[in-house]
């Protein structure tokens, strides 16, 4: 989508951190906002911050995680804006303190699923029959992570929500190209936002309190091997090896301008940071290795 101006998108999880970054970008090209979160008062702030820059926009507060409020989202963006040029479906959490498999509850796994994956699907499931029909250009933004591209242990609820925004967006990208639609997955590396305490956000009935969680650190001192290193930046142990420059945290306002720049080359990826490409090639190369008949 070369030509931004007069365009309109809806931004999920735009209140604060990447969404608000990518919000405001999009505004300095011409485009008016709808910034969606379930943080409402924030949200009007940033809407606010929108309309200095000169461009239309409205704050809807919207719980992803549930398809009825993404419906709601929808229906209030085109009657209010009569089109969905760009959908961002950015909202994101992550549970803390990071935690092995076993101190995983249910409770856990299906706050993080339903806000990253359900959240993704919601958005393409609510705003996609309509925007189909729209002529012209339209494209989508579903953010993943680089914490999917390394090994980040105690990070395996996030991880499996995040690889699967990966591998629905590969898919629609495909579906979705004769209609007009270009698709991109945004990987952060560590970017410094709030998300580290998005705990607050998540709702009473689905809080899993009073359990013992095994120390991180415990965790990370059983692990072996000469390419893990103890990093308390991110998660505790991180693939460093080549994974080090994903935790340099940088300032949410440089991803915007990424994400802008990825819609108008209709990019199938958007990194942060520099591409870990020795662990994305052990990967694939330990893969195309697997087919052992004898
Ligand atoms: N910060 C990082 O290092 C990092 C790294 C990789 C991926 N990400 C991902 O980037 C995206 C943006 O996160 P961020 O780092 O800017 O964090 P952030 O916490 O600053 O922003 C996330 C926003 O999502 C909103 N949100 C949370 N739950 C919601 C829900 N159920 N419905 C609607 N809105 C909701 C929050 O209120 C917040 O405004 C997330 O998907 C996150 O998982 C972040």
């Amino acid at each position: 989508m070369r030509d931004l101006m007069d365009r309109v998108a809806v931004v999920t999880g735009a209140a604060t951190g990447m969404g608000r970054s990518i919000a405001l970008s999009l505004a300095e090209e011409g485009v008016d906002i709808v910034i969606s979160d379930i943080d409402e008062d924030i949200a009007q702030t940033t809407a606010e911050e929108v309309r200095a820059l000169g461009r239309r926009s409205i704050a809807v507060t919207t719980d992803v995680a549930q398809l009825a409020s993404v419906k709601a989202l929808a229906d209030r963006s085109f009657l209010e804006f009569g089109k969905v040029d760009i959908l961002v479906n950015n909202a994101g959490v992550n549970l803390r303190p990071f935690r092995a498999v076993w101190d995983v509850s249910e409770e856990d796994f299906r706050w993080v699923v339903g806000v990253n994956l359900m959240g993704v699907f919601n958005g393409v499931s609510a705003f996609v029959p309509r925007m189909r029909e729209q002529p012209g250009e339209k494209h989508i933004v579903n953010t993943s992570s680089m914490g999917t591209l390394v090994t980040v242990p105690g990070n395996s609820a996030y991880a499996a929500s995040k690889t699967a925004v990966t591998g629905f967006s590969e898919v629609i990208r495909e579906e979705l190209e004769p209609d007009n639609f270009g698709v991109t997955v945004l990987f952060p590396g560590y970017v410094k936002t709030r998300v580290g305490t998005s705990e607050r956000l998540r709702p009473e009935n689905e809080r899993s309190e009073g359990r013992n969680i095994t120390p991180f650190s415990e965790l990370a001192a059983k692990r072996k091997g000469p390419d893990y290193q103890q990093s308390e930046s991110i998660a505790g142990a991180v693939e460093l090896k080549d994974g080090a420059d994903m935790i340099k945290g940088i300032e949410p306002d440089l991803v915007g301008p990424m994400v802008v720049k990825a819609i108008r080359r209709n990019a199938p990826y958007c990194m942060t940071h520099p591409t870990p490409a020795e662990a994305l090639r052990r990967h694939a190369e330990a893969l195309i290795a697997s087919y052992v008949v004898d």
